[in-house]
This record gives C-alpha cells, structure tokens and sequence, in this order.
C-alpha cells in the first residue's frame, strides 16, 4: 500500500494490519518516509487509536527497527526502569544506582526531554564528557566494569522509537495511550531486561491526568510484556506537583546526588525507594520492606552514590561532580518568583512549570534545539505549604534575563495560592503486575 493510502487508512479509523505496521515502522527507520508523512500518521493514530493487537505490533516492529541487547552473557537477573514522564522526576539517577549497589545489574536505555516532561539522557549529557550514545558491544564491555549504564537509543537501538519520539514532541501527538506504551516498551524489549518496573505517572504534569487513563496505559504496557514474557511491574505515582525541588538538567543531577548523599527527604526519595524496592523484588532479591531497608541501607553507607559514581566515569563523565557542583554548567541570569498574597499553596499546574522550564532554555520547543544544560527552576515550597505575601516561591536560573523573565510570567499563573490547606495526598497511587 503506498505511504498515503496507510495514512489514509488509519485516518478513516481502521485498524492496521501487522503488514502495515511493519511498513510504516520499516518506512520511519530506512528513511524513506518523510517526517511530514509520519507526522500526519502519527497525528492519524492519535485521533484515531490503536486497538491491542495494533499496540502490540507496532511495539515488537519499533523493538525490531534496530539492534537488541543480548544481556544473557551478564549474571544475574537484569532489571530496568522507565517513567512515563513528569516534572522534575529524577527517580532513575537514584534507584538506578541505588539497584546497582546491591548487586543487580541494571543496563537501561532512557529518553531526551518530551513535551513539557524532562528526560534522564539530557540530565546526564549536563555532566562534562559523559556519553550516552554507546553501541551495544561497547556497552556490554563497559557493563563487566560497571553493574550500572544508562544509555540513550543510538542510530542502531530502537531507531524507529528515537525518530517518532522526536516527532512526536513537536507535533502535539505525545499524551496517547498506544504511542507511549509502544515507544516505552519497545526499548525495554531492546534492552534486553528479565523485569521492567514501570513508573506510570498521573495528574497536573503528566501525560495521564486522571487514575483511570493511567491505570489503561500501566495495563497496556504490563500486557504487552506478559506478551513478551518479561516479568513487569508498574507503579502509579502522582505528579501533581514537581516531584523533587530541582527542574532542570544538571539542577536534577545535584538533587539525585544530594538524595544519594542522604541529604534529601521527601516525595522523590519515596518514589525511588519504592522503584528500586520493586525492581529489587523483580530480581528476586528481596521483599517489599527488607528491600527499603536494604536500599536506605545502600544510601546511609554511600554505596549506592559509588555506583553513581562508577557509572559517571565509565561512561566517560567527569565523576569529580559529584563532589564539586561547579563543575556542571552554570547560568548568568536569575529570577525570583515570590507569593502575591499569604495563604497556602493550593494547587500546582505542573505541566505549566514544565513549559516554563522549557522557557528558561532547558527543554527544546523544536526537535532541533540546543538545550541549555544549566538552566532550569528551583521550587521552594510543595503543595499545602503555608506562604507569606513576597515569599519567594521558585528561582529561575537562564542564560539571558528575557528567558528568565519569560519563565518567571508562567510559573507565577502556575502556582496557586489559596486560603486553604488541600488535603495531604498520597504520593503512590496504585500498583499493577
Ligand atoms: N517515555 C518514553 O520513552 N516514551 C513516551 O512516549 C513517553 C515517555
């Protein structure tokens, strides 16, 4: 069928055959469809969905579009991790390594920031000389130094995945059921993991607002992996508000090291321990609450920031960061957002403080955008928090004061405050195997 006939397909609602898949993904990968032409797909299979068995297709066809880890030489059961993507989650930086140190070895592929959402790859590339891109020979070498390697698709892992990400970022098709599974999984089948621990994030900054929509996406992923035969996991977390302090490339970096460090209390030290107890689980190490005191074990002993630290430097980074913050990129211009009036905070519009993180020149608005490794936003409250009127909520940090000050008009709209305390909310919101 020719590419326009398949869009056409796909835009009158039909499904898909396998075929046809196959032909799209195959057409993405070797280059022969245009960007416009899978765009107008990819806006086709937005509107239109993707049943199970189309999900299912195009998940194995993206898995397929390149080269897949053999991880069967490396001892032990293998175990990774993905979110589906929110505001300041740097939960991989910390249970990843957290993971690690107990002997598991986890050999991950993680993504580039997606819409208003961040991603693990551009917070590493903040580190200077740190690679990302490493072929998969290379990889499996470097995993015998270190139990612990979080790599970005090359042009050889998932290429097809690495295409329509890209695009999709810019053409408002990311927030879709089918899309994300396909996209998550088809890497994590590449990757090569025994277990996969799924971090499925719900509310204001993600792309499933409400529990129900995320209980469908966590589902639709764990079946496609009982398809597979992996064993997988997802959690249910809330993203209704930023889930560190720290927005930003290398502002992320520091607040995982500091989480590491043992410094850092709260909803990201939660949601890592309860990631890296699953993913624990998983590898049939240990059971829920052994497993978080094992892991509180590995933060209060500083193994789990050596394994950080070992994969900074086989990874080529400069492992010195971890111990000098000035050696990450740094911004020249600042600004302050400060309360209008006392009160509490009320509410949060994260996706909203994820578009301003992308103001300050830390996200990309084009596929083609430099990032600006630095930039980024600090929060000084969360959510229920009492303020003063001209407390300062949030600083800015940008590499030009209009950027700063671009950032600074949205994050104030974001950030609500009221009369009124909302009720405490739970951070875990459901789990799902
Ligand atoms: N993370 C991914 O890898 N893909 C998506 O589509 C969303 C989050």
């Amino acid at each position: 069928m020719s590419v326009v006939d398949l869009i056409i397909k796909k835009r009158q609602g039909l499904a898909l055959s396998q075929a046809d898949i196959a032909e799209f993904v195959s057409g993405v990968t070797d280059g022969s469809w245009k960007d416009y032409q899978i765009s107008a797909m990819l806006m086709a299979m937005f509107i239109r969905g993707l049943n199970n068995r189309e999900t299912a297709d195009l998940t194995l066809a993206m898995a397929g579009s390149g080269d897949q880890f053999d991880l069967s030489g490396i001892p032990g059961v293998k175990v990774d991790k993905h979110s589906t993507g929110g505001v300041a989650d740097t939960v991989t930086l910390i249970a990843a390594p957290l993971v690690a140190a107990c002997d598991v070895p986890v050999i991950k592929l993680s993504g580039r920031g997606l819409g208003f959402t961040g991603g693990t790859v551009d917070k590493l590339e903040s580190i200077p000389g740190m690679r990302v891109q490493i072929e998969p020979a290379e990889a499996l070498e470097l995993a015998a130094r270190s139990r612990l390697l979080i790599l970005a698709q090359s042009d050889r892992l998932t290429p097809a995945d690495k295409k329509l990400y890209a695009l999709r970022d810019v053409t408002g098709t990311v927030d879709s059921i089918p899309l994300i599974a396909a996209s998550i999984m088809s890497k994590k089948i590449a990757a090569g993991a025994d277990g996969i621990v799924l971090d499925v994030k719900c509310g204001s900054g993600a792309f499933m607002r409400d529990l129900e929509s995320a209980r469908s996406l966590a589902a639709t992923m764990v079946g496609i992996g009982k398809m597979v035969g992996r064993k997988v996991v997802a959690v249910i977390s809330s993203m209704d508000q930023p889930l560190g302090m720290n927005i930003g490339n290398a502002l992320e970096v520091i607040e995982a090291i500091e989480v590491l460090k043992g410094h850092v209390q709260g909803d990201l030290l939660e949601v890592s321990l309860v990631m890296a107890s699953e993913m624990l689980r998983c590898a049939g190490l240990a059971t829920g609450s052994e497993a978080r005191q094992i892991l509180l074990g590995k933060i209060a002993d500083g193994t789990g920031l050596a394994a950080l630290r070992r994969m900074i430097a086989v990874q080529g980074g400069d492992p010195q960061v971890i111990y000098d913050y000035g050696l990450l990129p740094q911004t020249a211009a600042h600004a302050e957002v400060t309360a209008d009036a006392a009160g509490f905070v009320a509410s949060m519009d994260t996706a909203a403080i994820g578009r301003a993180f992308i103001e300050t020149g830390g996200g990309r608005k084009t596929k083609e955008d430099p990032i600006d490794y630095g930039a980024g936003i600090i929060l000084y409250k969360r959510l229920g928090e009492a303020v003063e009127a001209g407390q300062p909520l949030a600083e800015i940090r940008a590499a030009t004061a209009d950027q700063a000050a671009a950032a600074a008009s949205i994050l104030r709209r974001a950030i609500r405050i009221g009369p009124i305390a909302p009720e405490p909310a739970q951070v875990i919101l459901d789990r799902m195997d």
